[in-house]
């Protein structure tokens, strides 16, 4: 592979540390690491021209990606999902310029593939071969399917309401499943002990440094399918951050790159009325989130009290210029259903709340009914229908 990586940076403290080593957290602070690359260097061969003929999944960026040892890939087919117009549901909301980008079509149903491609890759060139995660659901299935294919010992740790597919498809790679009686952030401490006891690598989100490598590619994927240019709106359903996140550092290094100039896109936070630790904080102002009490909606992917990276996620939306909001769950199920009639994805609970969002902030007016608005669709409905399947029938 043709990777550009030179190190690893603390995002607090800025203290870099060598990539050639398993790191999770900065060891001075508890903070996220990125991974940083040589930019001049890629951007001599990552170039606008360049792309039309290269591979169609994620590793079409490599110079922009981690892994070195093209024998250390473990690849599903995971990005390259498509960038609708979405037409009819646009004209229902007097909307000329709506797209959906549809991430339900990734390997194992969600966006999550993406980061567990890279994390299991990256964990593959270091040596490591045992894993262990706590997740909500689709991750869990990510990391369990991308194991399987490289030969890697999981196990998992998920709440034991998370959805019924997400269980059975960790069992079905063959990976260890542990049902939890707690929250995601509950799971979290019985892995990182699990890692402890048992020498595991503990891949949660942003407390190891390359999923979030793998969620980036969704921005550099809505900028080459939009043509080099950037939306006026990006609406993300934010649980973990992961996502919005690298979105936001892929525009930054896109910008290095010369494919795109300062301009940005408005990142929008979306969190469910019932679980909103992102949102509180940004309206008080705040650096940080402090833990939300009492945790519900039935969105599991946004059912996250805390989140390590929550000051990435406030810096991406304060510095877009951006906002954050909530919606509840009878919201995201009668978005869920218009996605779904109106162009033909069936989509996850948290894209339902994208949608959701749109119409609140168009009510507003914080969001013209002329701007190009990208939700993020980022998964599947499928997994959802012990969920989902008892309220949609009751329409
Ligand atoms: C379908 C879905 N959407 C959104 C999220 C939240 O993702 P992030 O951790 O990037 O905020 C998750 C996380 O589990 C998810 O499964």
């Amino acid at each position: 592979m043709n990777s550009s990586i030179t190190n690893l940076e603390c995002t607090l403290c800025g203290t870099t540390y060598p990539h050639t080593e398993a790191m999770r957290l900065c060891p001075d602070d508890g903070k996220p690491l990125f991974a940083r690359y040589d930019l001049e260097k890629a951007a001599q061969t990552l170039t606008k021209d360049a792309m039309p003929g290269r591979r169609n999944d994620m590793w079409r960026y490599e110079e922009m990606m981690p892994v070195q040892d093209s024998a250390s890939v473990i690849s599903l087919g995971e990005g390259h999902t498509p960038l609708f117009t979405a037409e009819p549901l646009g004209e229902s909301l007097g909307m000329g310029k709506l797209l959906i980008k549809d991430e339900g079509v990734n390997p194992t149903g969600s966006f999550k593939a993406r980061g567990l491609s890279a994390a299991v890759s990256m964990a593959h060139q270091l040596g490591l071969r045992k894993l262990t995660m706590p997740s909500a659901g689709n991750a869990a299935g990510a990391m369990s399917a991308y194991a399987a294919k490289a030969g890697m010992e999981a196990h998992v740790f998920m709440p034991k309401d998370a959805p019924q597919a997400n269980q059975l498809e960790c069992v079905a790679y063959g990976a260890k499943l542990n049902l939890v009686d707690g929250f995601i952030t509950d799971a979290g401490k019985i892995s990182a002990e699990a890692a402890e006891q048992h020498g595991l690598f503990d891949v949660s989100t942003l407390r190891e440094p390359y999923r979030a490598e793998g969620k980036k590619t969704m921005g550099y994927e809505i900028v080459e399918q939009l043509n080099f240019e950037v939306p006026d709106v990006i609406v993300y359903p934010t649980g973990g951050g992961t996502g919005i996140v690298g979105i936001w550092k892929a525009l930054d290094e896109m910008e290095a790159l010369g494919w795109i100039g300062e301009e940005r896109p408005r990142m929008v936070c979306v969190q469910a009325e019932g679980c909103a630790p992102i949102v509180t904080a940004y309206r008080n102002d705040e650096e940080f989130a402090e833990p939300f009490p009492n945790p519900h909606t039935l969105a599991a992917g946004m059912r996250v009290p805390a989140a390590v990276g929550d000051f990435l996620v406030l810096r991406a939306v304060r510095e877009s210029g951006g906002t954050a909001l909530t919606v509840n769950d009878d919201e995201m199920v009668d978005a869920v259903r218009r996605m779904s009639e109106f162009e033909g994805i069936f989509p996850a609970p948290e894209g339902g709340a994208t949608l959701a969002a749109l119409e609140r902030l168009l009510a507003t007016g914080e969001v013209r009914k002329d701007e190009r608005v990208v939700l993020l669709n980022t998964g599947s409905a499928l997994k959802y229908m012990d969920v989902l399947g008892p309220v949609l029938a009751d329409a």
